[in-house]
């Protein structure tokens, strides 16, 4: 059962686990038409308490690397695969990842972003539907069909990597500074194509 209305998920009982770990679906933030859509994996303990994606260690790296880039949390929108929160942050299982991926192909289609950019290996690998080497992929860009019409995806590493690992900071901001890129050149296109 899920009941979902325009981007946000109301009610969902499909994973009778997550049902039980959640304290709230943790829906999807940000413009609703936003030309930058950035996918996640999964909330966490702060974002299943704030109720909103990206809002601990990891948001704090994708704030500013956003501002370093130009851009503003307010300028994005930022969703997860799974909307509610796995036991002790546990990566999601597949037949989760399967049975919130409508709602998370309904929002790409509604929103149509410019580009979506998986942050870390779980969405990467979801969406694009392969193994992925986040790293060495990461500012590569590939069509996924979603809801029938195609989507460029961009791969980015996750932003807790930064955390760990520093070499892997450059690799975040190189790859944020693309899609900020990317969107300038499609919307430029868009735009003289208008007159
Ligand atoms: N990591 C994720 O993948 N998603 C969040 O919302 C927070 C941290």
């Amino acid at each position: 059962m899920g009941q979902m209305e325009g981007l946000d998920v109301l009610a969902c009982e499909r994973c009778e686990e997550l049902c039980e770990s959640r304290t709230r679906i943790v829906n999807g933030v940000g413009p609703a038409d936003a030309d930058l859509l950035f996918v996640g994996e999964a909330p966490g303990a702060n974002e299943d308490e704030q109720g909103k994606p990206f809002v601990g260690r990891s948001g704090d790296v994708l704030d500013e690397t956003l501002r370093e880039v130009g851009l503003d949390r307010g300028d994005v929108r930022i969703t997860n695969c799974v909307r509610c929160r796995p036991p002790e942050n546990r990566d999601p299982h597949k037949e989760e990842l399967a049975n919130c991926r409508e709602y998370l192909e309904t929002e790409i289609d509604r929103v149509d972003p410019e580009v979506v950019v998986t942050l870390g290996k779980v969405p990467a690998q979801h969406l694009l539907e392969r193994d992925v080497a986040v790293t060495s992929e990461a500012g590569d860009v590939a069509d996924v069909t979603i809801q029938g019409s195609p989507q460029p995806v961009m791969i980015c590493v996750h932003p807790a990597a930064t955390l760990y690992d520093s070499s892997q900071k450059g690799t975040f901001e190189d790859t944020l500074r693309k899609a900020a890129e990317f969107t300038d050149g499609e919307s430029g296109q868009r735009r003289l194509g208008d007159f």
